[in-house]
């Protein structure tokens, strides 16, 4: 059976976008199930109503604390029944709650080569250490902001003359590769998350991946 996905979204949805073209030309073998945003009025709302994706948005600028917001949360996602969960862009730290009600069935992408520059601004970090490498990172989401188990990772190379839009730019073109990808391995049970006490790895195709996940040439 196709599996269900639900994609978190903050803002313009081009990965959110890139899942759902996947998805209606069988590359994913799964379905958006639903689109939900933490802000109103964002350009990755209008990509799933022109794919007829129903949508929720859940303004966490109404809720007291963190908790309640995602406590919330969870049961909005929940009336979709994912059986995947896809953060595309979601600008939100995530209460243990909630990563814990989605272990092992949510993932991240996040711009840069993790372990390297959690958190913000990666591209322009990546500059200023005058980096000659940089790119991309799809893992599971644990506990740990940005820390879970890397699936993939694709590298773009870093220009002196860069500036940090130019390098969003080629890393995105890189994300609209490599998260399609490895959703679609999750959908067809290649893909999981091993849990052992504190300690995560990913599994694909029965084999442990290596700290900076799958290689691909
Ligand atoms: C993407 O570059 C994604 O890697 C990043 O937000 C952008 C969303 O773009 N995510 C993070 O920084 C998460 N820490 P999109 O809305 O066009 O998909």
């Amino acid at each position: 059976m196709s599996k269900k996905i639900v994609v978190l979204i903050s803002g313009n949805g081009s990965n959110l976008q890139a899942i759902i073209d996947a998805c209606e030309n069988n590359t994913i073998s799964g379905e958006v199930a639903g689109v939900v945003s933490n802000r109103p009025d964002v350009y990755g709302l209008e990509r799933a109503s022109n794919s007829n994706i129903a949508s929720s948005v859940l303004d966490h600028k109404k809720f007291d604390s963190r908790e309640d917001y995602d406590l919330e949360l969870i049961k909005v996602i929940d009336q979709y029944q994912p059986d995947l969960v896809v953060l595309a862009g979601f600008m939100r730290i995530l209460t243990p709650a909630f990563v814990t009600h989605y272990q092992g069935r949510m993932l991240n992408i996040h711009p840069s080569l993790l372990p390297k520059y959690q958190g913000l601004n990666t591209h322009q970090r990546a500059i200023d250490a005058g980096d000659s490498e940089h790119g991309v990172s799809v893992h599971f989401v644990t506990e740990e902001l940005d820390g879970g188990p890397v699936i993939l990772q694709a590298k773009v190379p870093v220009f002196p003359e860069d500036t940090s839009d130019d390098l969003a730019m080629r890393v995105h073109e890189q994300e609209h590769r490599i998260y399609p990808l490895v959703v679609n391995w999750f959908c067809q049970s290649r893909l999981a998350m091993v849990t052992n006490g504190q300690s995560h790895q990913a599994k694909l195709d029965g084999l442990i991946l290596s700290p900076s996940g799958h290689a691909v040439d």
